[in-house]
């Protein structure tokens, strides 16, 4: 099994809190599995950050302006280096602008450009209510997948106990 550092980290854009949201929904089910999480604002930051430090890299960001990448993501992108770091995208959008071929369609953009193995986290506007489910179910896909363990339990029931 490949060496791991049991930590992970999430960068994220948000304005309006969806994508926030759900990086604090992921947070608590990656640290149930016992993994140590930072969290990493993109618009918040000005530090650099090593991602050589970090098992997998949980990038979120909500789409903008017909489909696009913020530019705050551009630019944070454009500075670090992704060299070997494994990326799970998630992020909101919304169908009401430009239907299913612009919905998230940044996270289409970013999977193309930088790749990942898993499928992207979709989520419309917040991720409260019914959409909660696949958050933690995405969250499971990966974390057992990059760190080869399984969870005998739910992680909703393991985190209520
Ligand atoms: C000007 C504008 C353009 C947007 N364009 C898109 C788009 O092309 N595709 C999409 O899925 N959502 C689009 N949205 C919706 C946002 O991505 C959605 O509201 C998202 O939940 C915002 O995430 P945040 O709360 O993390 O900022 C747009 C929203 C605004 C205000």
């Amino acid at each position: 099994m490949v060496s791991r550092l049991n930590r992970s980290v999430i960068v994220y854009v948000s304005y309006s809190g969806n994508t926030e949201e759900m990086a604090h929904f992921i947070r608590q089910y990656v640290e149930s599995y016992g993994i140590e999480v930072d969290l990493y604002d993109v618009t918040a930051h000005i530090r650099p950050i090593d991602l050589s430090r970090y098992d997998v890299l949980f990038l979120g960001t909500f789409t903008w302006d017909y489909g696009s990448v913020p530019e705050e993501l551009e630019d944070f992108l454009s500075v670090v280096d992704l060299t070997g770091t494994e990326i799970a995208f998630f992020g909101s959008g919304d169908t009401q602008f430009g239907g299913d071929s612009l919905y998230c369609r940044a996270l289409k953009q970013l999977k193309a450009t930088y790749g990942s193995k898993w499928n992207l986290l979709k989520v419309e506007q917040s991720p409260r209510g019914y959409q909660e489910e696949r958050i933690y179910h995405w969250v499971k896909e990966v974390v057992e997948d990059v760190y080869q363990i399984k969870k005998s339990k739910n992680i909703r029931t393991a985190l209520s106990e």
